[in-house]
């Protein structure tokens, strides 16, 4: 079925491939950015498979209370892919937050039955520490324990989270779905490589530029394009409601740095930095995420295409 999808942040890393695929798919996609007038951020966009005649341009600011309301008129869903990581400074919890309730009250008073919001997993960290088994439901971070902690940015999410998913509460005309990913990695549509992002971290660990020994931890990752589908999915699926972890599970670095080795052999396996125990990966309940019934890139394929992605832009 045809929609008309509003994507905000749709010149990013993932926006722009919720736009690609939602184009792919045949919906209409009004696509919004802080400054439509730039061509350096659409240009690129226009170039889509079906963008002429079916993608448009929009403003929409998140510190902005109803400057949302002229680009989600008319449209069915909204998609936001638009909250910023980093910087972790104290202004971005109302720049998340507040930014999150402006765009919710643009859809309620447009109509819209569905909006998809991308988090982060920095929402689902109980202060206790890790559950053996951590899901969407039951599990989340403490936003106070991590403001005093100056972890601003997934305080910001955890904040946006409890708003966002009362917000649906409040307003049972809207659905409210929201995504938790972490490391987000894949090829980029994006014509330059921005200064900051997965890309570049990848990049800088190819050169051995950082992790230049094997870090006690884990990481959570899914490829871009797998959550940009998953997010198309809850867009489609009239029962999806509520949070979904974004992630395909989470891996300790010793075998992130093999899976590099194997796929990109140039690359040498850097020595563990410490002596003993290896940290154990989150471990995560991916039933609520497989219900969206999206199969999801392995870690080997993840890394390849990002790989060759920088090996395409001659940046390896
Ligand atoms: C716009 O989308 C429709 C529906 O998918 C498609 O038939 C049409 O070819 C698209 N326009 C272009 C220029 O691709
Ligand atoms: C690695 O991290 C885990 C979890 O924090 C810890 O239990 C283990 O002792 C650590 N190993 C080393 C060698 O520090």
């Amino acid at each position: 079925m045809a929609l008309t999808l509003c994507v905000i942040g749709a010149s990013g890393f993932l926006g722009s491939h919720v736009v690609a695929q939602a184009l792919a798919k045949g919906h209409k996609v009004r696509a919004v950015m802080r400054n439509p007038d730039d061509v350096t951020k659409t240009s690129w966009l226009m170039k889509l498979y079906k963008a002429e005649g079916n993608l448009t341009f929009h403003a929409g600011d998140l510190d902005q209370l109803g400057s949302f309301d002229e680009a989600i008129k008319g449209s069915e869903a909204v998609v936001v892919c638009a909250f910023p990581e980093t910087p972790s400074e104290p202004k971005l919890i109302e720049t998340v937050r507040g930014g999150a309730l402006h765009i919710l009250k643009s859809c309620t008073d447009h109509g819209v039955k569905t909006i998809v919001l991308t988090s982060s997993g920095g929402s689902t960290n109980p202060k206790e520490g890790e559950p053996p088994v951590k899901n969407e439901m039951d599990h989340w971070s403490d936003p106070d324990y991590q403001i005093s902690q100056g972890k601003y940015s997934p305080a910001a999410k955890t904040l946006m989270d409890q708003a966002a998913l009362q917000y649906g509460k409040d307003h049972p005309e809207l659905r409210v779905v929201v995504l938790n990913p972490n490391l987000i990695m894949g090829p980029m549509f994006q014509p330059d490589l921005p200064a900051k992002g997965s890309l570049n971290m990848l990049l800088s660990i190819l050169k051995r530029e950082r992790l230049d020994k094997i870090p006690n931890g884990s990481m959570s990752i899914i490829d871009v394009r797998d959550l940009a589908a998953l997010e198309l999915a809850a867009v489609e699926n009239p029962h999806a409601a509520g949070r979904y972890f974004g992630v395909l599970r989470s891996f300790h670095w010793k075998e992130i740095m093999e899976a590099i080795h194997e796929v990109h052999p140039e690359f040498e396996v850097p020595p563990v930095g410490y002596e003993g125990d290896d940290v154990r990966p989150t471990q995560f309940d991916h039933s609520r995420k497989e219900s969206l019934g999206v199969k999801l890139r392995d870690l080997k394929t993840i890394l390849h295409d990002a790989i060759n992605d920088l090996k395409a832009r001659k940046l390896l």
